[in-house]
């Protein structure tokens, strides 16, 4: 396949999964808000369109909009209010702006020239952000999903054994120079340039936290306890009364999880989600270990032990598989720990790709040589210090950005994500 006819079968690729989605909002939802963190669901489905438009067909190629008036609705400007965004069309309306623009970018692509010196159109830039930025969407999109679930009536459910989970093994990782970030042409400006840092010695839990744990920590008093939490973790959580995850639900029989679909019994063994920064931070302490550094992480998900070889996943450069990694919203839940043995790193850490994001310690900030693009609006907006990096991807995270060096990044209070964490330690 030429780089061109690539492009186009992961446009339309990505494409099919979000029109999946799209069938899966309720009429009532589309155009309504539903938090204040958040946009209407269907103001998400316009600005994937409009966020392809604009840098594939009008920056890149110098094209003018389909439609000025929707190319302003659907973008995410501090002139365009969340609360202004309600004003857009209804779902017939939404898809056709999505064809439009999609036509107008394929158009655009059939016109450029990829190996040549226009900076958005070289390697096909311009669309493989708009494709990586609909994948992020998509994420957006079935987290609101959840949202959606809390706010309307719920069956009762049943809940399952809950049986303790297997002590983690810490696994220990040689420390070194080694390289972070990435210099793939198609990737983001946050994970460029790819530079050296030494990272010490230390060691990692095989596994993330189980929801097992997580109660374990309920407990023993975890959420009331100052002396685990930082002050302003602390702060927040007695004023907004935090006292378990965000989409746990206690039932006469144990705890339930608000998922995409409705509520449904957690399984005991599966990484605890939906929690803050804040929240993982207080675990960490309370296990007598803590998070890991960005560094740290990149580390042991992409540096071979034996060889210091730098891969994309943590088993390799072979691309995503169901086997090795649970991700691209094919299960409406992370998978229970330890369950995609084949796509356990070298060391033997598993889990690392796809199922929750891990929080990290460290604070979403420029890698040396940064340089903000295609606009600061992006990456370079947040990078003052206030958010905090996680990742590694999570059930819901499209294969597409599934790699190991991809930053993701929420505010320390956010726990409305598919987010959990793993224990570190120093040695
Ligand atoms: C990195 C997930 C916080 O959703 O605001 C989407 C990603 N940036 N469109 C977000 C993003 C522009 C971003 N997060
Ligand atoms: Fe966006």
């Amino acid at each position: 396949m030429s780089a061109r006819e690539t492009i186009l079968a992961a446009l339309e690729e990505t494409r099919s999964r979000t029109l999946w989605l799209f069938d899966r909002v309720p009429d009532e939802f589309l155009r309504r808000r539903v938090h204040s963190f958040y946009s209407p669901i269907g103001w998400h489905f316009g600005h994937i369109g409009r966020t392809e438009e604009f840098w594939a067909a009008c920056k890149a190629a110098g094209r003018e909009p389909n439609d000025e008036a929707l190319s302003f609705i659907f973008a995410d400007l501090p002139e365009n209010p969340k609360d202004n965004r309600v004003n857009i069309p209804p779902r017939e309306g939404i898809r056709a702006y999505l064809e439009a623009t999609r036509e107008a970018s394929v158009k655009a692509l059939e016109a450029s020239d990829l190996t040549g010196d226009s900076p958005l159109q070289r390697d096909g830039y311009a669309w493989h952000f708009a494709i990586q930025h609909e994948c992020q969407h998509q994420e957006t999109i079935a987290e609101m999903l959840q949202l959606i679930q809390k706010q309307l009536p719920q069956p009762p459910v049943e809940c399952g054994d809950w049986r303790p989970t297997p002590t983690a093994r810490m696994i220990e990782l040689p420390g070194g120079r080694v390289i972070q970030g990435s210099d793939d042409p198609t990737g983001y400006d946050n994970e460029k340039a790819a530079h050296e840092v030494e990272v010490g010695a230390f060691r990692l839990a095989e596994r993330p936290v189980s929801s097992y744990e997580w109660t374990e920590f309920m407990r023993d008093g975890g959420y009331m306890r100052p002396e685990l939490w930082s002050p302003g973790g602390w702060r927040w959580a007695e004023q907004e009364c935090i006292r378990a995850p965000e989409y746990w639900k206690e039932q006469p029989s144990g705890w339930a999880y608000f998922g995409p679909n409705g509520l449904r019994a957690i399984s005991a063994a599966e990484p605890v989600s939906s929690i803050s920064h804040f929240e993982a931070e207080a675990f960490a302490r309370w296990a007598g270990k803590r998070l890991p550094t960005e560094s740290e992480w990149e580390m042991a998900a992409s540096i071979r032990p034996s060889d210091r070889r730098k891969s994309r996943y943590p088993w390799g450069d072979e691309l995503p598989d169901r086997a090795r990694a649970c991700y691209g919203l094919t299960d409406w839940a992370p998978a229970d720990c330890m369950t995609h043995p084949s796509g356990a790193a070298e060391s033997g850490l598993q889990d690392l790709a796809g199922s929750v994001w891990e929080w990290t310690s460290s604070a979403f900030l420029p890698y040396p040589r940064f340089e903000a693009y295609p606009y600061d609006g992006y990456s370079k907006d947040h990078m003052r210090g206030e958010h905090r990096v996680c990742r590694g991807g999570s059930w819901a995270t499209n294969e597409r950005i599934l790699r190991s060096t991809f930053r993701n990044w929420y505010v320390p209070t956010y726990r409305q994500g598919f987010l959990g964490m793993r224990l570190a330690e120093s040695i």
